[in-house]
């Protein structure tokens, strides 16, 4: 007897994987902002989100679902209240009348423009493939009355590059010395130190003091904690990664010492569940928690 005959051969177990691929292909870096746009559907009247489910796509669902599975079953949760704290603290300064602009970088599918006052300038920044899709999409809605319309700006950037120059002056000039709110949630996990540098070195160029900036991102201690594991687990087996990948966490200190900027507020998952829903008890370690800034530029650079 041939012992090959055995064994299938390579090209059989080839084809499985191809098949397996199929069946659970795996999601690219932009496709993430279908994910949390999906989480923002869970509870609307905590996100706030009432246009999330325009978003919503069978394989979507099927990732974020498995990935809630994976990962921790308070993502959905998690990521309505964070929604609902940059939408009360955004829509607070603008009817105080401190911010005429909302600049939103790595917008991804979050639907603060349409969530907020039509007297707001939105800048809306991401991929080309996001600002794209985006674009055509609400365009459309617009047209046939699911939206109501709104001046909306979109610019396609990539975070990763060496020089956004390019950026700066194409930002600089639909801004044209409107006070802004800079956000940026959701995006410093998928960023290398260098980039974040970069990032936030444009920010200072880009604002004048009394503007204000949000930012996103998790705390170094967070990579001790299980879940987080089973985040980077997931990740690894089901996220198309470019070689810029980066898991990263930023200490409150990168904040706190951020050249120009005071910090005016310091939140986080747990929070502001204690805040929004403070009947509700949520498991700390099941948590992915995330940390939310705010920053107030104090001086010109
Ligand atoms: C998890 S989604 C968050 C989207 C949105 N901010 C939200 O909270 O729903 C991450 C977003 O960051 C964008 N992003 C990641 N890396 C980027 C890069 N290098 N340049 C531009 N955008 C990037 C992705 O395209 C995606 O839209």
């Amino acid at each position: 007897m041939q012992l090959k005959s055995l064994f299938p051969s390579e090209s059989f177990y080839l084809s499985k994987i191809q098949y397996f691929k199929t069946l659970n292909p795996k999601i690219n870096i932009h496709e993430t902002a279908f994910v949390t746009a999906f989480f923002r559907m869970g509870d609307v009247a905590l996100s706030q989100d009432r246009y999330a489910y325009l978003w919503s796509k069978s394989n979507i669902e099927a990732h974020a679902k498995r990935y809630s599975k994976a990962v921790s079953s308070y993502e959905p949760y998690a990521h309505c209240l964070r929604n609902r704290f940059f939408f009360d603290t955004i829509n607070k300064l603008m009817i105080q009348n401190r911010i005429e602009v909302l600049i939103n970088f790595g917008c991804g599918f979050s639907m603060y423009p349409y969530l907020l006052d039509n007297s707001l300038h939105y800048i809306e920044i991401d991929k080309a493939d996001v600002v794209t899709h985006k674009k055509e999409m609400t365009t459309k809605w617009e047209r046939e009355k699911k939206l109501p319309t709104r001046k909306i700006s979109y610019l396609e950037a990539d975070f990763n590059l060496a020089s956004q120059d390019k950026l700066y002056e194409q930002i600089i000039a639909l801004k044209n010395g409107k006070k802004s709110f800079i956000l940026l949630e959701g995006v410093l996990f998928f960023l290398g130190k260098e980039d974040t540098k970069r990032l936030f070195e444009l920010f200072g160029k880009l604002q004048q003091p009394d503007e204000y900036l949000g930012s996103v991102s998790f705390l170094p201690q967070l990579e001790k904690q299980l879940v987080f594991r089973k985040l980077i687990d997931y990740v690894e087996s089901n996220l198309e990664k470019n070689e810029l990948f980066q898991y990263q966490t930023v200490a409150d200190e990168f904040y706190i010492n951020l050249k120009g900027y005071e910090l005016t507020d310091h939140q986080h998952t747990l929070s502001l569940a204690a805040y929004y829903d403070p009947k509700r008890f949520i498991p700390k370690e099941e948590v992915l928690n995330e940390h939310m800034y705010i920053l107030k530029k104090t001086s010109a650079q």
